[in-house]
């Protein structure tokens, strides 16, 4: 390339002077869109990174609040048990003694009540926050939101225990004028008793698959905990989500571990299971609306229950689930094989008069093992043989004869 090419002509005359002008101008113009444009794409990237930084700033505030929080030492929560004046409050902490403490001045004096729950500051106790009222998460674990499968025609026998059952829970609910017609109250609760594996729980279940109450199932033990009061305030609260959610059921399974006669209690345990007893038998009579909240009852030792949650009142109707009969016994038959591919020289009536004395979990255990032998022997029916080797193996696995007296109050 020549010299002249890479510098720019020397002007000649006017013409080229003008000409060479011209293009300079042009040139600088050009030069000038782009830096403006460039300018303008500078702004924009300047309004975006600080929108960003805006944001960024909020997350650290928000991180460094989180921090704080974690740094913040947890609170006890308490329940206030007395107001002394303006500012002194007793309460009672968790973990049980009870404490003359102050409260915050951000605290409204007005929600000081004996019964609202606090949370309070780890070294001087004093009430810094006010709970909103709820229910221990124990009680919310109790609620029956899947309905159960079972309904009445799974099952056998127990016919008229079924419209006992129907009579004391159902009818109250469906139809409280028919009570108030005649003038009287209904029952308020139920209680099944009856030797293990006889439906017990299998009956409170169809209840609760046939109404479409608010089902509250819990079992006896739960309800005994480890601090004193503690059980008490359970059921209390077990109680209060029942009105509120009325009309409720609330199934007590295996009530004799908190239902047990009170003696002269030796240990500080048996004195918490009886205060649970005495909050329990007092939740019972805090119902006097109608057909509101139905309380079954399921037990294998009524012998040892307190006398008091039997009397009228409590539990008014008692329901006894024997075991079943030859009739019964062919109905719990017909219900657990009603699924399986069964022979036809299979005669359940045959079976269930070879089976005296057996509970419904047995005859459903024997209707299993039967299927078993048909399984291991690789056929497709299930035979009478079958029936008669299964029966024979339940009878041989164990003999409830052999162990006699205290027994099933500890299976559910
Ligand atoms: N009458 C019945 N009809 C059909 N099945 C029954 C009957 N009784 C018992 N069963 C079978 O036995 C199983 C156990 O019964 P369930 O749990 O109701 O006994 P339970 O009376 O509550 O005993 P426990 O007192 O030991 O708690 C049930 O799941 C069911 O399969
Ligand atoms: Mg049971």
């Amino acid at each position: 390339m020549g010299e002249s090419a890479r510098q720019p002509q020397e002007p000649q005359n006017q013409e080229e002077l003008y000409r060479y002008l011209l293009d300079r101008v042009t040139n600088m113009e050009t030069r000038n869109l782009e830096l403006r444009e460039q300018l303008r794409q500078i702004e924009s990237d300047k309004r975006y990174i600080e929108t960003q930084k805006i944001r960024y700033e909020r997350e650290v505030r928000k991180l460094k609040s989180e921090i704080e929080q974690l740094r913040s030492p947890p609170l006890v929560i308490g329940t206030i048990t007395d107001i002394v004046d303006s500012n002194r409050v007793i309460i009672r902490s968790s973990a049980g003694p009870r404490f003359l403490v102050r409260s915050s001045l951000c605290i409204d004096p007005e929600k000081l009540k004996p019964g609202v729950r606090v949370t309070l500051n780890q070294q001087s106790l004093a009430v810094v926050d006010i709970l909103p009222e709820s229910f221990d998460s124990q009680v919310y674990g109790m609620e029956v939101v899947e309905t159960p499968e079972e309904s009445y025609a799974d099952i056998g026998g127990l016919g008229a225990q079924i419209t006992e059952i129907k009579e004391a829970v159902e009818l109250p609910m469906k139809k409280p004028e028919l009570f108030e017609k005649i003038g009287i109250d209904p029952p308020k609760g139920v209680l099944l008793h009856g030797p293990p594996g006889t439906g017990k729980t299998l009956l409170a279940r169809a209840v609760a698959h046939e109404t479409n109450a608010y089902f509250l199932r819990v079992v006896g033990s739960e309800l005994v905990q480890k601090y004193i009061g503690e059980g008490a305030r359970l059921v209390r609260e077990l109680f209060e989500l029942a009105k509120k959610n009325s009309p409720t059921i609330i199934f007590i399974d295996e009530i004799d571990a908190v239902g047990a006669s009170r003696t002269e209690a030796t240990t500080s345990g048996d004195r918490e299971v009886q205060r649970t007893l005495m909050q329990l038998l007092a939740g019972m009579d805090g119902f006097e609306r109608r057909g509101d909240v139905k309380i079954i009852g399921a037990t294998n030792r009524i012998d040892i229950l307190d006398p008091a949650l039997l009397r009228p009142g409590r539990f008014d109707r008692i329901i006894e689930i024997p075991l079943p009969d030859l009739s019964g016994r062919l109905g719990i038959l017909k219900v657990h094989s009603k699924g399986m591919n069964i022979d036809a020289d299979v005669n359940l009536s045959e079976i269930a008069g070879l089976t005296e004395g057996k509970n419904g979990a047995d005859l459903r255990a024997i209707c299993m093992e039967a299927g078993m032998f048909a399984i291991r022997k690789e056929h497709d029916t299930v035979t009478r043989n079958d029936f008669l080797n299964a029966i024979e193996k339940i009878s041989l696995d164990f003999d409830r004869n052999k162990y006699p007296g205290s027994f099933g109050a500890m299976f559910a």
